[in-house]
């Protein structure tokens, strides 16, 4: 069993007993006596169940385990204790087990509840929150049926309640003495000095564009979704002049995977400020790196990328040979982008397909037809890869995939979650039942170039209430806290920086720093054992751990977050800051 799929059956399990002590309880303040038993036997199962799940996600990882075992633990044996030598008295009178099995069930969902709004880390004021309202629902529910609580367990409740609210709520985690991300303050740019030989305009306005044949209402640069491809040949020098036509929440471009000085970036408040419609904003950096990379608006990313503000960026290393096609796949409206594309091509031409992901979530992509080689991940080429048939590649949101293969006489085609998107000719090949590549064992080896770290970040992904804002909400966060809270991650430059990436909460997180590529040393407590991948985007799936690292030589404030953008709008960004 996976640790995603534990956390998900804990979830069930302990959303079970919480159910089954409450509805036990019910049954016999109603006197409903085999109804009561029942429910008390599947409680009883379900919490000694949990034992076992626990016990299992411990061993995955205390990242994964902390707050059950401090928390829920706690409870459940306290609940146990009441409740269990209760029942096995059988009273003539099952009413006199009510009170002892709500207890039983506010203890349980006391304990859901820390894991479902707080999770990790686990904290002293979230326990002894739940604490104080398992002793309150209790005591409410005694008078409610005419039991008298004794003077003592009022005045424990009422000291523990107290205690919570001292201590804090325990659902803030508070950003300590940590240095805050400088926001919205004077952006000087120290724009290179080199003449540009490349130049692009990229004009952001609303637009109606065509998408799988129907009109739909977009955000464009230059009035096409996608923007204009842009490409370059290593060593030129790109200037890139954004206007804002009429995009009310403002633009902004961010070379995605691209590692570019900082104020080239595109991060509005923190790197510039957001260009607002009737403004300008001129990029300008030097293509030193050959690929596959995208650029997005950084602005209110997640409806603006939706909404198609988007691009191909393609630096060559050279004049291209053969055929280099690129698919930057997107879902504009609902529909699929691109349009199905057919060309013939003459057997022998080698040709490059760049499969970029622009949405927020992974695709399944399939090439039928020919054995092919994955040249590519993220912009940076593979050590020794090695020819692939029927195989699937899963590509992580922002991710980019380089395929190569040389045409066969017979044709060609890439499917797109089963959709044709690019073809040579006809194919019907079923590719759904393919087994899915994992990069991490794929190509050949090198030594990881580190031994030691300077700089050790754990990043704990999950889900939380935020009650910082004025409005509460439920939260994608990273260590507890969300967006603006979660402290910077400060190094010096040079510093060999090492991040472990857990994922305990029940969807995948695509994790995107900026401004550097990081080396994958290990998931799930396995070392990478193909080719050495440096990426800039790659899906943390439920219960999954990484350990990635890379050399901090890019110094500035670099955003670091999850590519599911509605996610890192809802919490999931924190900075990378060089002191
Ligand atoms: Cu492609 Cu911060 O994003
Ligand atoms: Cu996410």
């Amino acid at each position: 069993m996976t640790t995603g799929s534990l956390l998900a059956a804990d979830l069930v399990i302990a959303l079970l007993a919480a159910a089954a002590w409450l509805g036990g309880g019910a049954a016999s303040a109603v006197r409903r006596r085999p109804l009561a038993l029942g429910l008390a036997a599947v409680a009883l199962i379900a919490t000694l169940a949990r034992a076992i799940t626990i016990t299992a996600l411990a061993r995955a990882g205390w990242w994964f385990a902390a707050e059950k075992v401090l928390i829920a633990g706690p409870l459940s044996l306290a609940a146990m204790g009441v409740a269990g030598p209760r029942l096995l008295r059988a009273p003539a009178d099952i009413r006199a087990v009510a009170v002892p099995l709500l207890f039983a069930g506010y203890a349980a969902t006391g304990a859901l509840l820390v894991t479902v709004l707080h999770g990790y880390p686990a904290s002293a004021g979230a326990g002894l929150l739940a604490v104080a309202g398992v002793v309150t629902a209790t005591v409410i529910s005694g008078r409610a049926l005419g039991a008298r609580p004794s003077r003592t367990v009022s005045r424990v409740a009422l000291a523990v309640a107290v205690a919570a609210l001292v201590s804090g709520t325990g659902l803030a985690v508070a950003p300590g003495a940590a240095p805050a991300v400088p926001h919205d303050h004077a952006y000087p740019t120290a724009r290179i000095a080199d003449e540009p030989n490349r130049r692009f305009t990229l004009t952001a306005g609303t637009a109606t564009v065509d998408a799988g044949g129907r009109d739909v209402a977009a955000w464009a640069f230059n009035g096409q979704v996608p923007g204009p491809e842009l490409t370059a040949t290593v060593g030129d020098v790109l200037e890139v002049t954004l206007r804002n036509r009429d995009i009310g929440r403002g633009v902004t471009l961010h070379w995605h995977g691209y590692d570019v000085p900082n104020d080239q970036d595109g991060v509005p408040g923190v790197t510039q400020a957001a260009v607002r419609p009737g403004q300008e904003f001129v990029y300008r950096f030097r293509a030193d790196q050959a690929g596959t990379y995208w650029y997005h608006t950084h602005s209110a990313s997640d409806v603006g990328v939706r909404m198609g503000l988007y691009g191909v960026l393609v630096v060559r290393p050279g004049p291209v040979t053969g055929l280099d096609v690129t698919v930057p796949v997107h879902t504009l409206a609902g529909r699929p982008l691109p349009a199905p594309r057919v060309e013939r091509v003459e057997a022998g031409v080698p040709v490059r397909l760049r499969l970029i992901n622009t949405d927020s979530t992974t695709h399944r992509y399939a090439l039928a037809g020919t054995a092919f080689r994955v040249a590519a991940i993220d912009g940076v080429d593979l050590r020794g890869p090695t020819p692939l048939v029927d195989t699937a590649v899963l590509i992580p949101a922002g991710g980019r995939y380089d395929l190569v293969f040389d045409a066969p006489a017979t044709p060609v085609a890439l499917f797109v979650d089963g959709r044709a998107v690019y073809s040579t000719g006809p194919v019907s090949t079923a590719t759904s039942a393919w087994p899915v590549l994992d990069p991490l064992g794929y190509g050949a080896t090198a030594a990881v170039p580190w031994s030691r770290f300077d700089k050790t970040f754990t990043l704990v992904l999950d889900r939380g209430l935020d009650l910082r804002k004025l409005l509460p909400r439920y939260a994608h966060t990273v260590n507890g806290a969300a967006d603006p809270d979660i402290p910077p991650q400060v190094v010096r430059l040079g510093d060999v920086v090492l991040f472990t990436i857990v994922n305990r909460s029940q969807i995948v997180h695509p994790w995107h720093l900026h401004g550097h590529h990081v080396l994958v040393l290990a998931r799930d407590g396995e070392p990478a054992a193909g080719s050495p991948l440096w990426l800039d985007s790659f899906d943390v799936r439920p219960g999954e751990v990484w350990k990635v690292a890379f050399r901090a030589d890019n110094p500035g404030v670099w955003a670091n977050h999850c590519h599911n953008l509605a996610h890192a709008d809802a919490g999931m960004t924190l900075h990378l800051m060089y002191s």
